[in-house]
């Protein structure tokens, strides 16, 4: 008859020490570094369906919930948000997008955004015609303007240096 209560207090134990763990490392790196250079979108409609869609784990102005501040969850959407920047972020243009090219298959194929986060951002969860739009958006938009210094197929840079485009206001 004690042992379940032991048990059970143990595993309340080491359940706060992981959240206290876990927390510890996750706080403060609910971020937003500076835009250093945005696409130079197709259209003011592609940007607001990729703002809608993917800004939150794909560029620099990711929307922390309050959720987001409570240890572990903290801890695992910073890590999402700094893996997604990783692979692609519409903030830093001006460094190598290594996935750029595969977006529009990541959202085809339902991978992008991802499942556990539509349950969190219903407005997210686009349409299929708003979907056929930003992947034809964001191919348009890649075509025009490549990541500066990588993939895309950029060859050379032919507008080098004009001016950090950082407006972000077009609605
Ligand atoms: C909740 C955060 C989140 C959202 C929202 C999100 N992504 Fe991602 N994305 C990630 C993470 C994390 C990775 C890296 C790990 C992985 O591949 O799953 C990633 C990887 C990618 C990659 C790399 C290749 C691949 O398929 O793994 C592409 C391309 C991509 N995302 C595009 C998008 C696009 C386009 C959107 C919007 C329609 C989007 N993502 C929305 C988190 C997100």
């Amino acid at each position: 008859m004690k042992q379940p209560i032991r048990i059970s207090l143990a595993v309340i134990t080491v359940a706060v020490a992981v959240a206290v763990a876990v927390g510890a490392f996750g706080c403060g790196t609910l971020d937003n570094p500076p835009i250093t250079m945005e696409p130079d979108w197709d259209t003011p409609r592609t940007r607001e369906l990729a703002v809608t869609a993917c800004f939150d784990c794909h560029s620099n102005q990711t929307r922390w919930p309050w959720y987001t501040s409570l240890p572990i969850v903290s801890a695992i959407a910073a890590n999402n948000v700094h893996e997604g920047r990783q692979e692609l972020n519409f903030s830093t243009w001006d460094r190598p997008q290594k996935e750029a090219t595969e977006a529009g298959e990541a959202i085809q194929e339902g991978e992008m955004p991802p499942a556990d986060y539509l349950l969190l951002h219903g407005e997210a969860d686009l349409s299929p015609a708003d979907k056929q739009a930003l992947v034809a958006g964001l191919r348009a938009t890649f075509t025009r303007s490549p990541p500066l210094g990588g993939e895309g197929g950029t060859t050379g840079g032919k507008d080098g240096g004009e001016g950090g485009k950082d407006g972000h206001d077009d609605d």
